[in-house]
């Protein structure tokens, strides 16, 4: 018991995967201890004040379903922060319940952000994280999280390549000797899928749906590569006189309505690979790809994107966990901090 105390007062150095979509943080020795939607939920009072309900979870559930005062924001899209002062919120919130608030003291955190942000959102994530209680920060891109965290060992002269499919970004990069030799960023990834999800509902049955509904689409049926047999399934929206209605939905249909951003994805991998030095290249025939993220998850992904670039690829283990495994890894590993961390 004593023990434990100590370990709460002291190694409270903590990493941060601020997705888009989710927020995962770990605790140095501990691993991974919250794991929870990006969302907020806020109150509007009426003396204009906002008021946070609920962080996470309890917050996602909200989205679509409140009341006007009460509103459910993702403050991180299109993997940049688009509402800082939520941001920051939301960094406090999850810092504090990291530490059970009894045992707060200022921690070091790792903040693992998208390769693509400019200076002034560096700027603004390591603020939010210090005016949130941090005492020292360190910026952390997320290709190279994914890679430590899918086991592709970094610091070797090979080349490897991970392609993270978040939430905002999908995010390429080519790591060799503890850098990112290459890299790309595009604001395609699971958004966008749902996105597209609702545009093809609306255009062929016209059926208004929203994006928990087409997220929970995806998750059951999205596909990218044809099924043997088609999955069919029900979808309740809203039809165009405003009245509820019911559609049947399959895979195939689905998977339709993904090409367009998974070839988008394929394209921007196969860039990459086009502008890599022939070395690493070669090292690359051999590795294949890494996929992590949640957008890893969608059926066939891997197959689909191994026909169109011609390589191997597959899919890490828990690919919606690999970037939280990475920093957590550089927590336990300062030396890997000081490889990789370019602050
Ligand atoms: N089984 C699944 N099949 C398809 N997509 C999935 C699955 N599970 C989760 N996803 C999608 O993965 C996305 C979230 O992935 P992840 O947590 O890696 O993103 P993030 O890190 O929050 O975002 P980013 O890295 O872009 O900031 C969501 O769009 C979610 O719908
Ligand atoms: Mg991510």
């Amino acid at each position: 018991m004593i023990f434990d105390k100590f370990i709460g007062l002291f190694s409270n150095d903590m990493a941060i995967d601020l997705g888009t979509a989710n927020t995962l943080v770990s605790i140095k020795g501990k691993g991974i201890i919250i794991n929870e939607p990006s969302v907020v939920a806020v109150q509007h009072d009426r003396y204009g004040r906002d008021k946070i309900l609920a962080v996470g979870s309890e917050a996602k559930m909200m989205i679509g379903k409140t009341p006007v005062n009460i509103q459910a924001v993702r403050p991180m899209k299109d993997g940049v922060i688009a509402d800082f002062e939520m941001t920051e919120r939301m960094i406090r919130y999850f810092i504090e319940k990291a530490h059970n608030r009894k045992s707060f003291i200022r921690p070091r955190i790792i903040i693992c952000i998208p390769h693509g942000i400019t200076q002034v959102e560096r700027k603004a994530v390591k603020e939010s994280a210090l005016s949130a209680g941090a005492r020292e920060v360190f910026l952390v891109e997320e290709p190279m999280a994914a890679a430590i965290g899918a086991g592709i060992p970094v610091s070797s002269p090979d080349g490897y390549v991970v392609v993270d499919i978040g939430g905002g970004t999908t995010e390429i990069g080519v790591t060799s000797l503890g850098g990112l030799v290459l890299s790309k960023s595009i604001k395609v990834a699971g958004d966008r899928f749902d996105k597209s999800i609702i545009d093809y509902v609306r255009q062929n049955f016209n059926l208004y749906i929203g994006e928990r509904t087409a997220e929970n689409i995806k998750l059951e049926i999205g596909t990218a590569i044809k099924l043997p047999k088609d999955i069919i399934i029900k979808v309740k929206g809203r039809d165009s006189t405003g009245l509820l209605s019911t559609i049947e939905l399959s895979s195939e249909g689905v998977r339709n309505a993904l090409k367009e951003p998974f070839k988008e994805i394929s394209l921007a991998v196969r860039q990459v690979l086009e502008e890599m030095p022939p070395d690493l290249a070669g090292d690359v025939v051999d590795n294949g790809v890494v996929l992590t993220g949640g957008g890893a998850l969608i059926r066939g992904l891997d197959k689909y994107l191994a026909t169109d670039i011609k390589l191997p690829v597959r899919v890490a283990d828990e690919p919606l966990l690999a970037v939280a495994y990475g920093t957590s890894k550089v927590l336990d590993e300062e030396k890997l901090l000081q490889v990789i961390s370019n602050e």
